[in-house]
């Protein structure tokens, strides 16, 4: 059920306190379309927070950046690093909310286009991404090499 008494916005320093407890520092320094100096410290206006009834319910985080190498036509994009919705508040559009407000907001600041990666495996957030318009651009191949 779609709750109507979600909030979407700014976050400020108090947030990352829930945002580490749900999540773990927003650190990923193996993310391939980031440079580790943006990593190492979250940004807060980088950093968006949605709120059920005054509590918090879930964030996302994007990085924008210039020309990646994988685009190189592209000025300024949007890159949504992490989108998580804490599982009680699951299955109530809180997600939809938070990703159409990111669009939003990266429009606003100039981006003409927004990468995100996912797991193949991972269906609501594949449908969840597609339904508010983003479309498969490529394929990522994960490698491993296992000594034993
Ligand atoms: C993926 C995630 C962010 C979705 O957030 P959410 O608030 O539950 O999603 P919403 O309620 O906004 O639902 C979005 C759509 O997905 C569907 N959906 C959500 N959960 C679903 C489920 N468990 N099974 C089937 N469909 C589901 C909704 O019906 C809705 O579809 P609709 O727009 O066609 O009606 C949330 O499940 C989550 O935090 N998962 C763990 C972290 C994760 O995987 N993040 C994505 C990393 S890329």
């Amino acid at each position: 059920m779609k709750r109507k008494d979600t909030i979407i916005r700014p976050s400020t320093s108090h947030d990352l306190q829930s945002v580490r407890a749900h999540y773990g520092p927003i650190d990923n320094l193996g993310d391939p379309f980031c440079q580790p100096a943006i990593t190492k410290k979250p940004r807060l206006d980088w950093l968006i927070i949605a709120e059920i009834g005054g509590q918090y319910a879930g964030f996302l985080y994007w990085h924008i950046g210039e020309k990646p190498f994988f685009a190189p036509e592209v000025a300024k994009f949007g890159h949504i690093r992490e989108l998580q919705v804490l599982k009680k508040f699951q299955e109530q559009g809180v997600g939809r909310k938070l990703n159409e407000n990111a669009l939003v907001r990266l429009r606003n600041l100039g981006v003409t286009d927004v990468f995100l990666s996912t797991s193949e495996t991972n269906d609501v957030a594949k449908h969840l991404y597609e339904r508010v318009g983003f479309r498969q651009f490529r394929k990522q191949i994960q490698y491993r090499f296992a000594f034993s």
